[in-house]
């Protein structure tokens, strides 16, 4: 079975990649889908850098691969004949946001679902935009995202 983890991973935290992790061993092929044309203002990182960072981050995992999206996603699920798409939760927060979506998606393509993973509790609290504001803040953002990607940050933040 093949599964999608869509987002903007702007950058990716290691909440996400405790999601990845457990879906990879959920799903047979498991392809992260890094959002193109992202409405959210002032990003950090282009879709392209996300798609390279995420790629280094993920090297141990065989059947991870990483790709950028443009337009829907179930457009994207179709032209990669996947089934499922994983989502993580890390909160009630999170839910009214994610029950849309996840019917938006099933009525537009009912041959897809969406499968939930809770967030580990060791990371409810964590997200890219926390990262962000903490970076540019100048804080240590060591113990929220891989190494790889803190260093990116950093850089960043310094230019
Ligand atoms: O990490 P995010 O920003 O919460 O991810 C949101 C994402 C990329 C999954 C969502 O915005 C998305 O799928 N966008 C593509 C456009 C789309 O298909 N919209 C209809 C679903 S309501």
């Amino acid at each position: 079975m093949k599964a999608i983890y869509p987002g903007s991973f702007d950058p990716l935290t290691l909440g996400h990649m405790d999601i990845i992790k457990r879906a990879s061993k959920f799903a047979d092929e498991l392809l992260i889908g890094v959002l193109n044309n992202s409405s959210k203002s002032n990003p950090m990182f282009t879709p392209m850098e996300r798609v390279e960072l995420i790629r280094e981050a993920l090297v141990d995992l065989p059947n991870v691969s990483v790709k950028s999206f443009d337009g829907l996603l179930v457009d994207f699920v179709k032209q990669e004949g996947a089934s499922i798409v994983i989502r993580g939760l890390r909160a009630f927060t999170d839910f009214e946001y994610e029950l849309t979506m996840s019917q938006t998606n099933n009525k537009l393509y009912p041959d897809m679902d969406t499968v939930f993973f809770t967030t580990n509790i060791e990371y409810s609290y964590l997200s890219s935009t926390t990262v962000r504001e903490v970076a540019w803040n100048g804080g240590d953002i060591t113990g929220f995202v891989p190494e790889n990607i803190a260093k990116a940050v950093y850089e960043k933040v310094k230019k």
